[in-house]
């Protein structure tokens, strides 16, 4: 009997052990949450280690091919390498489950069950099944109120407000495995976010494919940061993604007003082409982003920004891409994050050619890569001789006796401890910088 349910069996209490490993974006850790929320309120308890667990679940991303093959290797190994004599149902869950749905069950030999974004309130008839399974009906209603989420430990707690996404970019899966957009009720999710302080967590993530979208009868994004920066105990809030055709005044004004707020914006452009962005459908002109990173700077003048870029869409050609290029050095991005385009079936793009090799897209991202190296050394070491407040989240990996965390703009910031403690506010005064990293000491509160 592995000791998992030897000890299972000792405490009488719970039935079966479950082991759940997350792929993809902060949704789906979040979702993870969930889930193990469903299973322990029917008698499961979560485990780390696959080796020990009844079930294995695999909570899976599908945005780009590399994604899924990296998941379908996993559970293939996962399924070889199965202990108590094959009796652990081994699972997928998530976005790949609901891209690809029951012919999963086919392809992937052993796997037991596939459940999508949308059905994990089905998890515990599924893992009582007795022959393998699926539940992938997509649920314009499920927002999984009333389920509680299981949260690790740390000073960050997710906060999923709503799900699904109704903006169909044409490169784009999520909206074919996500479903519609839906909104939780602003009063849940501001009762959550006490819940979440009185967990001891101090920053809130709130959470949505295009979060800014959110909206529950007359309370829109702008106002739920308004009620979500009352919540005595957290100290920070962040949100995640939202779209820049969705952002309003309403919400510049909220992050202007609001003190927890962070002055950070994760603003996704994907490219600096109107050609590109235009075919692509996403709703906005080079020109809108500009005036609207400048109205958000405006409001939020210490704002730092970072976005996601995706390279070698179909029929980019190199003065699209040189505009990407142009564009990222003109908003001075923090931070971002680059792709690749990967063809995804089912999506509006999918009948189009894949003009761009991947030796030129691996060469138009590598130029990316560097500038953005760059930019992001230079603005860092522009604060130099600057003072951070830091929530502190953990022990430095590589400074032995150092601490780590984060200032309001999301930088990560390694300094050497005086009186600072995990789960606080310190005060650090930068004294060195890199592209991802700000160094210094502990200095006293003035
Ligand atoms: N909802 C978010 C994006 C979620 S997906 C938003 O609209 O901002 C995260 C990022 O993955 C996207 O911003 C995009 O840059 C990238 N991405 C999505 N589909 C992709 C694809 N088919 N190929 C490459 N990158 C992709
Ligand atoms: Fe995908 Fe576009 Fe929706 Fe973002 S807004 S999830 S990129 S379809
Ligand atoms: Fe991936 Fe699904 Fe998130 S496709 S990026 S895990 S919403």
């Amino acid at each position: 009997m592995p000791d998992a349910e030897a000890e299972a069996r000792r405490d009488g209490e719970s039935r079966s052990t479950v082991y759940i490993e997350t792929y993809g974006c902060q949704m789906n850790l979040a979702d993870s949450e969930l889930i193990a929320g469903v299973l322990t309120r029917n008698g499961f308890r979560t485990v780390d280690d696959p080796g020990r667990a009844d079930v294995v679940l695999l909570n899976t991303c599908a945005i780009r091919e590399h994604a899924e093959q990296r998941v379908a290797q996993r559970v293939r190994h996962l399924i070889a390498t199965r202990g108590a004599g094959g009796r652990v149902r081994i699972g997928l869950a998530g976005c790949m489950a609901q891209h690809h749905r029951e012919r999963l069950l086919e392809r992937i030999p052993g796997l037991d069950f596939v459940v999508g974004p949308d059905g994990y309130r089905r998890l515990p008839e599924l893992l009582d099944s007795g022959a393998p399974d699926s539940e992938v009906r997509l649920d314009r209603r499920e927002t999984y109120e009333g389920v509680a989420p299981v949260r690790g430990k740390g000073v960050r707690a997710w906060l999923t407000i709503m799900r699904g996404c109704n903006r169909f970019c044409t490169f784009c899966v999520v909206p074919y495995v996500r479903g519609r957009e839906r909104s939780l009720p602003a009063d849940v999710l501001v009762a959550e976010a006490h819940a979440i302080a009185a967990q001891g967590f101090r920053e809130i993530v709130l959470l949505g494919q295009t979060v800014n979208a959110y909206h529950h009868e007359d309370c829109d994004f702008g106002d739920l940061l308004r009620r979500m920066n009352g919540v005595e105990g957290i100290d920070r809030i962040r949100f995640t993604s939202p779209h820049p055709a969705d952002m309003d005044e309403s919400t510049i004004e909220a992050m202007r007003e609001c003190r927890k707020v962070s002055p950070y914006l994760h603003l996704p452009v994907q490219s600096g082409s109107d050609r590109i962005l235009a075919a692509m459908d996403r709703g906005h002109t080079v020109a809108e982003y500009l005036d609207l990173v400048a109205r958000l700077r405006r409001a939020v003048p210490a704002l730092a920004l970072s976005t996601d870029i995706i390279v070698g869409y179909p029929g980019e050609t190199d003065d699209d891409f040189q505009a990407t290029a142009a564009l990222m050095e003109r908003v001075n991005y923090d931070h971002a994050f680059l792709f690749k385009y990967s063809k995804r079936s089912g999506t509006r793009a999918e009948k189009l050619a894949d003009t761009v090799d991947e030796d030129e897209k691996g060469r138009r991202l590598q130029q990316l890569i560097v500038a953005q190296e760059l930019r992001a050394g230079r603005i860092n070491r522009g604060l130099v001789g600057t003072r951070a407040e830091v929530l502190v989240e953990s022990s430095a990996k590589r400074q032995p006796g150092w601490l780590a965390g984060k200032d309001p703009r999301f930088k990560t910031v390694v300094f050497e401890p005086d009186a600072a403690t995990v789960g606080r506010i310190a005060h650090v005064r930068i004294e060195s910088a890199g592209p991802h990293t700000l160094l210094g000491r502990e200095v006293p509160a003035v």
